[in-house]
C-alpha cells in the first residue's frame, strides 16, 4: 500500500493538501489510482450516482461490500476508505463493529468512514479504532441525516450550531479518527476546525481553509445528472458519451459500421 493513515497528519504539519476522490467500481478506481488520488472514497454517494436513488439512505451493507470489492481489485496501491452505509453502524457497538469488519474483511477496504460526532459516536469511532480499524469522520452536513435536517442544506449557520460542529470535530479527534470530513459548512468555521485539531480535516463546501478536499469523481467527471454548487467539473463526460453512443447508433442505422468488406 502506497499510503498509510499515519501520514497524514505529518502531511497536515508539513502543509501538502490532501487530494481524496470517490470510486464505485473496478473502472473508476484504476481512473483515481492513476489519478494519484491520496485517498480512494467509496462513498456511499454511490447510491445517488450509479444506483439512481434520491438520496443515500437506501443503501445497503451488501450494495456497498459489492462496490468496495470492485474499487479494491481497481486501486490495489490506493488507501481505500469504504462509507458505512445509514443505519448499519448507529444501532449498536456490536452492530458498527460487525459493519466496519466486513467493510474490511470481505470488502477490502483499509479504513471506514461513518457521520456523526455526538458522544455516542465518538465511542463507536473508539472502539473501531481500539480494534484496529481505522475511522474516517465526516461533520457538518451529513447526508444520513437529510430528514433531520431537512434537506441538504449548509450547517454551522448559527453561533450555536458552529459550537456544536466544533465540538463534535474535537470529539471525533479525541475518539481516534484520523482525518474528518467537514461538508457544507461556512469556510470561517472549517478553517477554526483545521486550526484546532491534529489530524487532518478533507473539505467538500466547507471552503480552502481544509487540509485537504474531496469530491465525487462522477461530478469531477461531469457525468452526473445533478451535481451541489460547491462541486466542479473539470470535463463534460456525459455529453461526450451520449454523443459517442449516437454516433454508433446513426452508424448501425446508415450501414456505416462496420465498415464492409
Ligand atoms: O459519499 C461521499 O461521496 C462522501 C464524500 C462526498 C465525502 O461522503
Ligand atoms: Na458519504
Amino acid at each position: 500500500m502506497a499510503v498509510n493513515v499515519h501520514q497524514f497528519v505529518r502531511w497536515k504539519q508539513e502543509g501538502r493538501a490532501i487530494a481524496v476522490l470517490t470510486a464505485w467500481d473496478y473502472t473508476s478506481a484504476r481512473i483515481v489510482e492513476q489519478a494519484g488520488a491520496d485517498i480512494v472514497l467509496v462513498g456511499d454517494s454511490l447510491a445517488m450516482t450509479v444506483l439512481g436513488y434520491e438520496t443515500t439512505l437506501p443503501l445497503t451493507l451488501e450494495e456497498m461490500l459489492h462496490h468496495t470489492k470492485a474499487v479494491q481489485r481497481g486501486a490495489k496501491q490506493s488507501l481505500i476508505v469504504a462509507d458505512l452505509p445509514f443505519l448499519s453502524y448507529q444501532v449498536s457497538l456490536p452492530q458498527a463493529m460487525a459493519s466496519a469488519g466486513r467493510a474490511l474483511k470481505e470488502g477490502g477496504a483499509q479504513a471506514v468512514k461513518l457521520e456523526g460526532g455526538h458522544a455516542a459516536m465518538a465511542q463507536t469511532i473508539q472502539a473501531l479504532v481500539q480494534a484496529g480499524i481505522p475511522v474516517m469522520g465526516h461533520v457538518g452536513l451529513t447526508p444520513q441525516s437529510v430528514n433531520q435536517f431537512g434537506g441538504f442544506r449548509q450547517q454551522g449557520k448559527s453561533p450555536a450550531e458552529a459550537e456544536r460542529i466544533l465540538q463534535e470535530a474535537i470529539a471525533v479527534e479525541q475518539a481516534g479518527a484520523f482525518s474528518l470530513v467537514l461538508e457544507h459548512i461556512p469556510s470561517a468555521l472549517a478553517a477554526k476546525i483545521s486550526q484546532t485539531l491534529t489530524i487532518p480535516t478533507i473539505g467538500i463546501g466547507a471552503g480552502a481553509h481544509c487540509d485537504g478536499q474531496v469530491l465525487v469523481t462522477a461530478d469531477v467527471l461531469g457525468l452526473s445528472d445533478w451535481q451541489p454548487p460547491f462541486a466542479k467539473s473539470y470535463a463534460n463526460l456525459r455529453q461526450q458519451a451520449v454523443s459517442a453512443a449516437q454516433q454508433f447508433c446513426q452508424e448501425v442505422r446508415d450501414r456505416q459500421f462496420p465498415v464492409s468488406g
